[in-house]
């Protein structure tokens, strides 16, 4: 595919990872992705915004190459994942003059991962400023969108923001812009679900910071463009802003039916009193969209068989996933069965510490669940109703 000018000497320069299915060896792309990287051309300077994966390096070289791009002054590193950051070495070993443009923290953090020699970098305060010539460049220090030394650049004259991963989408498309927003929306949010939200309150700050800032495009690092910037930034509003909503999310394994059952119970009976609920079998799920339920939901209930004396090691994991997320649940329970004992509750319980929630009764089982037992879940399924109610989610 061919580069693509956005403006006069502004280009897209990056690379469509159609293939890529699974991303930090942990998250799933479905819809793949891109690795976005933008040529800045200006009267006196060139620079060069964020590269890409390093699998994809020879993709930006022949951008470049087509381009006859004989300098680039700038190499500008938002961020020093390497998806981003992993071919600035190969970047600066052809372009010699070019000098690494970081926050100092994020300096520091490229000589670790690639090695980069101490002399190639130039490091920026917050809202400093470097001049191309007719174009300048403004740096927004935004430290966890979502590693600690993270910025934006922010193109003055073209109002143009380019926040790396903050506002991006794990989506391969050959549109330059968002053309589809219903498919973009759910690419974001499972977005940032899956690497955004344990930062939640630092967004916060984040976009409060940027509230000033006249934006006419978000040029994100991965995903399309946003040319109606106010899209993707009401959507990060209700993301990071909005109260829980009256929803339970129910990430369950069962081995033998019995924790089938009570799930499939307990479901029906809090959907008779008007809560929505997500139920995930964690045999076949995708952890992306278990992450996305998570972001608007008051309440997790795990379900779990008793194994070796603990929850199933499935459940086990969600829990962790969940604790690592750190959403904004206000209410968690267990429900699930047991043989002949141990302690699948307790293990759970300590398995999530970040998540600030109250503690619901818990209903376990021993063996497959009869009449009391349904009669425990109806009791559990009123509580967190009325829990829900009481705190005006909805
Ligand atoms: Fe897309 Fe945090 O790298």
């Amino acid at each position: 595919m061919e580069s693509r000018q956005i403006k006069r000497g502004i280009y897209s320069v990056g690379a469509v990872d159609w293939d890529r299915r699974l991303f930090d060896s942990l998250i799933p792309l479905p819809d793949g992705t891109s690795y976005n990287s933008y040529l800045i051309g200006a009267s006196q300077k060139t620079a060069l915004i964020d590269t890409v994966d390093p699998t994809m390096e020879h993709v930006l070289l022949q951008y470049l190459d087509e381009l006859d791009v004989s300098t680039i002054d700038y190499v500008i590193a938002n961020h020093a994942e390497q998806d981003h950051s992993g071919s600035i070495p190969g970047i600066i070993d052809r372009y010699p003059e070019a000098k690494v443009v970081c926050t100092p923290r994020c300096k520091g953090m490229l000589i670790d991962l690639l090695l980069i020699s101490e002399d190639r970098f130039i490091t920026v305060g917050d809202k400093e400023t470097i001049s191309l010539g007719d174009r300048t460049l403004e740096f927004i220090h935004a430290p966890w969108v979502h590693w600690p030394e993270t910025m934006l650049t922010y193109l003055q004259e073209e109002h143009i923001l380019f926040p790396c991963d903050f506002f991006g989408s794990h989506l391969a498309t050959t549109d330059l812009y968002v053309t589809d927003e219903g498919q973009v929306y759910e690419a974001a949010k499972r977005y940032y679900a899956e690497i955004m939200m344990p930062f939640r309150t630092v967004i916060q700050k984040n976009l409060e910071k940027i509230r000033g800032y006249k934006i006419d495009l978000i040029a994100p690092s991965h995903g399309p463009m946003y040319d109606k910037p106010q899209f993707i930034i009401d959507a990060y509003h209700s993301w990071v802003f909005c109260e829980p909503r009256n929803i339970v999310v129910l990430p369950y394994i069962s081995m033998h039916h019995s924790t089938r059952r009570m799930v499939a119970y307990l479901v029906g009976a809090l959907a008779r009193r008007g809560v929505t609920v997500k139920q995930f079998d964690l045999t076949v799920t995708d952890i992306g969209k278990l992450a996305m339920a998570l972001i608007d939901a008051a309440t997790v209930v795990l379900g779990t068989p008793t194994v070796l004396a603990g929850p199933h090691p499935n459940v086990a994991y969600a829990a962790v996933l969940a604790n690592a997320l750190r959403p904004n649940l206000k209410f968690a329970t267990i429900i699930g069965s047991y043989g002949w004992g141990g302690n699948a509750v307790e293990q759970l319980t300590a398995l999530i510490p970040n998540l600030k929630v109250e503690l619901l009764p818990t209903v376990l089982v021993r063996g497959f669940p009869r009449e009391a037992d349904f009669k425990a879940l109806d009791n559990l399924a009123e509580t967190i109703a009325s829990k829900h109610r009481e705190n005006g989610f909805v």
